[in-house]
């Protein structure tokens, strides 16, 4: 797989399944923009491990509608063309109904949406248009085992999810006809920062034995399907969902 003269933007692209994408297409020639929230160190420190030149990281906001325009015109800008897009940004908002009043709530589920959902959408609208101009590129959301399995204790995050997968169908569709791919991976429990917490307390080997492989994803292998689906070795898959959870969820 080649990426050379490819622009490619990640969302949340500092840490995680984000940053391990950036390596992975840097490292295949392509140049990147790692977007990010506040973690200005850990931007720059994968900024600067990305072998090859152009690469930049761009903080904004997802949950804020003004800021993905900025953020989309600012790469646009700054690349000239825009070749592939992944959607990987997201937050993991805990909300067990039974610990949880109603305003936290409502907090939990619209703050998550904001990111989770609306915020890939309108980096979609966005990507989406540029990308009909060049008649060309690719669009790899970060969905979930989640969003198929069910998220108890995080229901907005599950619901986030399945929303994902269905803007990624819907958008299939829509796009096809430009030359523009929609696909999305869903990890099941993979090694990052969000799941630190969770994979160093007492659930850890229950959550690993969930997979027969008995381990969790490494953000590198994820990486590798989001790049597989925005390389030009997957020209026919579009609409598609891949899993890369190692068997721990088997869906039919
Ligand atoms: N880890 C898992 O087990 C797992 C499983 C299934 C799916 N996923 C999905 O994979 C994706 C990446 O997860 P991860 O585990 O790599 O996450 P992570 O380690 O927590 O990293 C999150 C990344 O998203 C950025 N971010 C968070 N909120 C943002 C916002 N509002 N606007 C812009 N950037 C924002 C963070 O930036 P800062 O560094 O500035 O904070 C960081 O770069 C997510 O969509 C997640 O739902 C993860």
């Amino acid at each position: 797989m080649d990426f050379t003269k490819k622009n490619i933007l990640i969302t949340g692209g500092s840490r995680g399944i984000g940053k391990a994408a950036a390596m992975a297409f840097a490292k295949l020639g392509g140049r990147v923009c790692i977007n990010f929230i506040k973690n200005t160190q850990a931007a720059k420190t994968t900024v600067d491990s990305l072998p090859g030149q152009g690469h930049f990281a761009a903080k904004a906001n997802l949950s804020d509608p003004i800021a993905v325009q900025e953020l989309m015109e600012t790469v646009i800008d700054e690349f000239g063309t825009l070749d592939v897009v992944v959607n990987n940004a997201g937050i993991y908002l805990p909300h067990p109904v039974e610990e949880t009043n109603y305003e936290d709530w409502r907090k939990a589920w619209k703050t998550t949406l904001d990111v989770n959902l609306f915020g890939l959408a309108n980096v979609c609208y966005f990507a989406a248009r540029q990308m009909m101009h060049q008649n060309s590129g690719h669009i790899v959301n970060v969905s979930s085992r989640g969003a198929f399995r069910g998220e108890p204790k995080h229901t907005a995050y599950g619901a986030s999810k399945a929303g994902v997968n269905a803007l990624t169908q819907s958008l299939a569709l829509e796009l096809g006809e430009h030359g523009i791919s929609v696909t999305a991976v869903a990890p099941g429990f993979v090694e990052t920062d969000m799941t630190q917490n969770m994979l160093n307390g007492k659930q850890r080997e229950a959550i690993k034995n969930q997979s027969p492989m008995g381990r969790v994803a490494t953000p590198e292998e994820v990486a590798n399907a989001i790049v597989f689906l925005a390389s030009d070795n997957a020209t026919f898959i579009t609409g598609g969902i891949i899993d890369v959870n190692g068997a721990s969820y088997l869906r039919s």
